[in-house]
Order: C-alpha cells, then sequence, then structure tokens
C-alpha cells in the first residue's frame, strides 16, 4: 500500500518530521520562509494532510484546491489563521497543539514584565554603548513588579500559569474572562473583575485571550485611557488584540509607562514609531521558542497528522463536530 501523503509548509523540529517520514511521504517545502500563497495552493493539491504554521493563511480557497484534505494540523495553540468554520463546512477536521506551550508562553510573558519594569533591555544597551560611568542612585529607575497588582485577560492554560507565578511575587492577581472560575481562582487568590474594572485598577496587564472578533482591538484609545499612567501593558497573544496605533500614541504620550510585546498586529511588520520608543519591549514572536517545547508542538501536529490519516480522532481536534467515528 502506498503511503499516504502529507504537505509541511514549512520545516518543524525533528521530534514531528520522524514520525512523518516514517509514516507518509512527505512533501516539505524547500525554503525557510513563510510560503507564498501560490506555494501554499499548489503545495496542498494531491495531498492527504497538511501541516501549517500560523503564519500561513489557510483560507476557503486553499482547502477548495483539494477535496480530499482529511486534515489542517496547525503548528501553534492559536488558529485565528485558520478559517475553522470554512473547514467545518467541509469536513475537515483542524488541530492545534495546546497544553506543551503553557508553561514556555507564561515564562516568556514573565520575561516581558520583568523586562519592562526593570528596564532591562534599555539598560543592557546603555551598558554595551559604554555610557555605565559607574552605580548611579537615579540611573534607570524602574517599578517594583512584586505586591503589585495584576490583570490576567483571558484565564485559559497560559493566563492561569501567568497567575501561578504571581504568587511568588506576592501579587494580587485579578483575571477577566468570558467565564468566571472560581475554583480555579482561589487556587491563585485571584479576583474576577470586568475588564474596565480591570484596566483602572491593575498596575501590570498582560494579555492571553485568543484573537476573534471578540477580541479584536479588545485594547485602545479608549481602554488605554483607563489604564493608570504607571502601568504596563504586555502581550504575548496575538498583535490584533490590541490597536498598535493606538498603543504607539499612548507609549508616546506617557499615557501608560510601557509596553512589552511579543506579537504585533501586522506582523512581521511594526507600526510606525513603535520601534523608536525606550519604554516597549520588542521581540519577534518567540513565546514558544524553547527547543523542548517546540520539539513537543512538532509531536503533536504530527500525532494529530498520522491520528486523520488512521482513522483515529486527532487528540487535539478543534473542531470535533466534524469528526464522526472514535
Ligand atoms: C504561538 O503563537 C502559538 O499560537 O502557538
Ligand atoms: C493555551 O494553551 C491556552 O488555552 O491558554
Amino acid at each position: 500500500m502506498s503511503k499516504p501523503k502529507v504537505y509541511v509548509t514549512r520545516l518543524i523540529p525533528d521530534d514531528g518530521m520522524k514520525l512523518l517520514y516514517e509514516k507518509c511521504e512527505v512533501t516539505l517545502n524547500p525554503h525557510d520562509r513563510v510560503a507564498t500563497r501560490e506555494e501554499l495552493l499548489a503545495g496542498v493539491k494531491g495531498q492527504d494532510a497538511m501541516l501549517c504554521l500560523l503564519t500561513d493563511k489557510i483560507d476557503a480557497e486553499i482547502m477548495d484546491a483539494n477535496p480530499n484534505l482529511k486534515i489542517i494540523a496547525n503548528y501553534a495553540v492559536g488558529y485565528n489563521n485558520i478559517d475553522v468554520a470554512a473547514a467545518t463546512q467541509r469536513g475537515i477536521p483542524v488541530s492545534n497543539t495546546p497544553g506543551v506551550l503553557t508553561d514556555t508562553t507564561a515564562d516568556l510573558a514573565w520575561t516581558l514584565i520583568m523586562a519592562t519594569a526593570r528596564r532591562a533591555v534599555e539598560g543592557d544597551k546603555f551598558t554595551r554603548a559604554g555610557k555605565f560611568k559607574g552605580w548611579g542612585p537615579m540611573l534607570l529607575l524602574g517599578q517594583d513588579v512584586h505586591h503589585k497588582t495584576l490583570g490576567i485577560v483571558g484565564f485559559g492554560r497560559i493566563g492561569q500559569a501567568v497567575a501561578k507565578r504571581a504568587t511568588g511575587f506576592d501579587m494580587k492577581i485579578l483575571y477577566y474572562d468570558k467565564f468566571k472560575m472560581p475554583e480555579v481562582a482561589a487556587k491563585f487568590g485571584a479576583e474576577y473583575c470586568e475588564l474596565d474594572e480591570l484596566l483602572q485598577r491593575a498596575d501590570i496587564i498582560t494579555l492571553h485571550c485568543d484573537l476573534n472578533e471578540s477580541t479584536f482591538h479588545l485594547i485602545g484609545e479608549r481602554e488605554f485611557g483607563m489604564m493608570k499612567k504607571t502601568a504596563y501593558l504586555i502581550n504575548t497573544s496575538r498583535g490584533p488584540v490590541v490597536d498598535e496605533k493606538a498603543l504607539v500614541k499612548a507609549l508616546q504620550n506617557n499615557m501608560i509607562a510601557g509596553a512589552g510585546l511579543d506579537v504585533y498586529e501586522d506582523e512581521p511588520a511594526l507600526a510606525p514609531g513603535l520601534a523608536e520608543l525606550d519604554n516597549a519591549v520588542l521581540l519577534p514572536h518567540i513565546a514558544s521558542a524553547t527547543r523542548e517545547t517546540r520539539g513537543a508542538m512538532a509531536r503533536i501536529a504530527a500525532e494529530n497528522v498520522l491520528a486523520a490519516l488512521e482513522g483515529r480522532k486527532p487528540p487535539t481536534i478543534v473542531n470535533p463536530e466534524v469528526w464522526k467515528g472514535n
């Protein structure tokens, strides 16, 4: 019997590739860059499965280029890059890679919290530039993080892992989510707040919601106006959750103290003015970028592909309503 065919839009770690090579005929996009639309359309033809990345926009046109597609496996926890409703209409399972990147992403949110409040990146640049002339009583004063109020927007796995870390910093924890989660919240002493109240009370606001119609530009000019002038905004979720132009204005006008970002509204482009701001720490979407986690994500994405090809329910399917059978 010939092996099933899988199209991989860009090389992912060996942990996943090995699994695929054992059981499938793999077509790998040979370029280590984002696949073009033409490459995706041509690549998906004649394949049984597609393993794609968050940088690949997978819409109805791509799905219709191959009516026999048995799964779209995203190498990411977020899957706003895929038109899941279109996939569901066509009966195509979509999977993501939840769980394995929870702690890794929470660690990076904390990296941004600390780096922003304690001006670590500014300090590094200052030191390398030869400007460090000795200890100074007024040099690079930041703000304390411990004992402050942390506002967590989106209290899923990642938001909770961020809360867990905050307990070690003796922080007051507020959370906002579509759902109230009194039992989980009690573990971290977290208090539920409506978004506006959270924005007004928190010293550090960190975003862990997914991107959808209800969270697009969740944080914009109005919201910056509600935050404390001393507040920091941290975003490791998806760029469009924040109105980035409004953020640049808020940072320029000292409406808030600073921002730590791992994601951008129009990645990889930055809103005009953002890169010039000293009160922003800017990372290139690396929240899940550790060897361990990227390996685990690759394995999960590959396992979803193999499950679908073998007629088993993909373990981390996001549209289970399409799956008939076991
Ligand atoms: C990364 O941003 C992911 O969604 O996995
Ligand atoms: C990610 O794993 C989340 O749902 O927060």
